[in-house]
């Protein structure tokens, strides 16, 4: 072509460069403060420090179910809230494999399903913790409710099947940077880091950034931050069945793995079934249709270092789960709160309505302990499988979802961003063809 054509099409040339320079831009805007439409009312919203005190009040009123480990702390020194819930005055259950026959014992002896909770891990995404107070809220009720009515009979059930611990808030500073500078959309530690791309699992892979502006900073190596080191000490400590980490964007229950090197030798979880048929039953829980599957199966992006990789991976915790718990479907534009939380006004319903997952959460957990604990303790470290039919047929609904999943998805010329879904809104969710990486 000659010159002269080329000279020809500057005005389109110019357009074009504009328009990646623009693109370019909301690709790397991601933490930046936006012009926010929407405010929380601190009155209705938890802020970190009320997240502290209403915690205590509890802790200090119902010290027979709660307490708070105030050892794990932020950068800042701000405390991360490790709360344990159970019946303190009920055996835990943890030498009964090694004791019993199953003829002699009882359903009393079956061990408590340990679980960990983790919350906050973004700054940004205020309703998961509004989810656990909710649920916090429905135990603790339950315990004053009337002598024998159901709610107080679920409470009892739940304090003396289960063993929980909560990360009430993992990345304290990053809220108090939300809160303080009215960022919403920062997500963060207050070094700008992704804690759950800081994780000791595939650390520093092509799913994560080493750009300290992007949303998806890993961080210098694994584990700069202290906000893990709850994480690593309590599942080192105790040896938990399930691990769930809450978060919001979308509606997704994604299951291990999430990480690079996983997608490319189709890595699943040991257990994949029976993780399955609980992510089945989690996305036909709610009112709302959860979509589920592996998270490198499910989105078009991998991430690398995330918690729940490591929970699957490195401890070996036999059910590991992300949930995205709550989606905008009408988000347009570049605000963050009201992209990732509900509206003050709507945040009661929007609690309820998810409060059924936490119900099948305990419901299946403690079926699976009962199952395992009557097949007897030389198969107790065995993840069962659900029944075969069972099997086959969440094989067959795993392979439609994900067909369905890449057939809806055909048509992006971009890739989708990484992360364990946190589109800061669909312009920055796509990056062109990698263009800019
Ligand atoms: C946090 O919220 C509580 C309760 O609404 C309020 O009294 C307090 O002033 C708030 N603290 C900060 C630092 O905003
Ligand atoms: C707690 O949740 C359960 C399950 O949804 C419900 O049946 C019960 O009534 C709730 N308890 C209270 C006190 O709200
Ligand atoms: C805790 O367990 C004890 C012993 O079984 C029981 O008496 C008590 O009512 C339980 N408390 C709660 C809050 O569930
Ligand atoms: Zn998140």
């Amino acid at each position: 072509m000659s010159l002269q054509w080329w000279f020809g099409q500057t005005d389109v040339i110019i357009a074009f460069l504009g328009l990646m320079f623009t693109m370019h831009t909301a690709c790397t805007l991601d933490v930046n403060p936006q012009y926010e439409r929407y405010l929380p009312d601190y009155h209705i919203y938890h802020n970190v420090s009320h997240i502290t005190h209403h915690l205590k009040t509890l802790a200090s009123r119902h010290s027979d179910i709660m307490h708070i480990d105030w050892t794990y702390q932020s950068r800042s020194g701000i405390p991360q809230l490790l709360t344990r819930i159970t019946n303190f005055s009920q055996p835990s259950g943890n030498n009964v494999e090694s004791l019993y026959t199953i003829d002699e014992s009882t359903l009393e002896d079956v061990p408590k399903v340990r679980v960990l909770l983790s919350y906050g891990e973004h700054a940004r995404e205020f309703f998961p913790v509004e989810s656990f107070f909710h649920l916090l809220k429905n135990l603790t009720d339950g315990l004053v409710a009337r002598e024998s009515s159901y709610e107080q009979r679920f409470s009892k059930m739940i304090l003396s099947h289960f063993d929980i611990f909560i990360i009430v808030i993992a990345n304290p500073d990053g809220r108090k940077i939300v809160e303080s500078s009215q960022n919403y959309c920062w997500r963060g530690t207050s070094t700008g880091v992704d804690i759950n791309r800081n994780f000791d699992w595939q650390f520093a892979q092509k799913g994560s950034s080493s750009n300290p502006k992007d949303e998806e900073f890993r961080g210098p190596f694994a584990f700069s931050e202290p906000e893990c080191n709850v994480f690593v000490d309590v599942t080192r400590r105790i040896k938990f069945d399930a691990f769930f980490s809450f978060h919001t964007g979308v509606r997704h229950i994604y299951m291990p793995f999430a990480d690079t090197a996983s997608k490319s030798s189709k890595r699943v979880p040991p257990n994949f079934l029976a993780l399955s048929e609980l992510a089945f039953k989690l996305s036909r829980a709610t009112k709302y249709q959860f979509q589920y599957g592996k998270a490198y199966s499910l989105n078009f992006y991998t991430a690398d270092g995330t918690a729940f990789d490591y929970m699957a991976g490195v401890r070996q915790i036999p059910f590991c789960l992300a949930l995205e718990i709550w989606e905008n479907k009408q988000h347009k534009g570049h605000s963050c709160f009201d992209q990732f939380n509900p509206h003050s006004e709507q945040l009661m319903s929007a609690v309820e309505d998810f409060h059924p997952l936490y119900v099948e959460i305990f419901s299946f957990l403690r079926h699976w302990k009962l199952q395992q604990f009557m097949r007897g303790p030389t198969l107790s470290a065995e993840i069962e499988a659900p029944t075969m039919t069972l099997s086959y047929f969440l094989l067959v609904a795993v392979v439609c979802v994900s067909l369905l999943v890449a057939y809806k998805n055909r048509h992006y010329i971009c890739v989708t961003k990484r992360r364990i879904i946190h589109l800061r809104q669909l312009s920055s969710t796509f990056t062109m063809g990698g263009i800019f990486r």
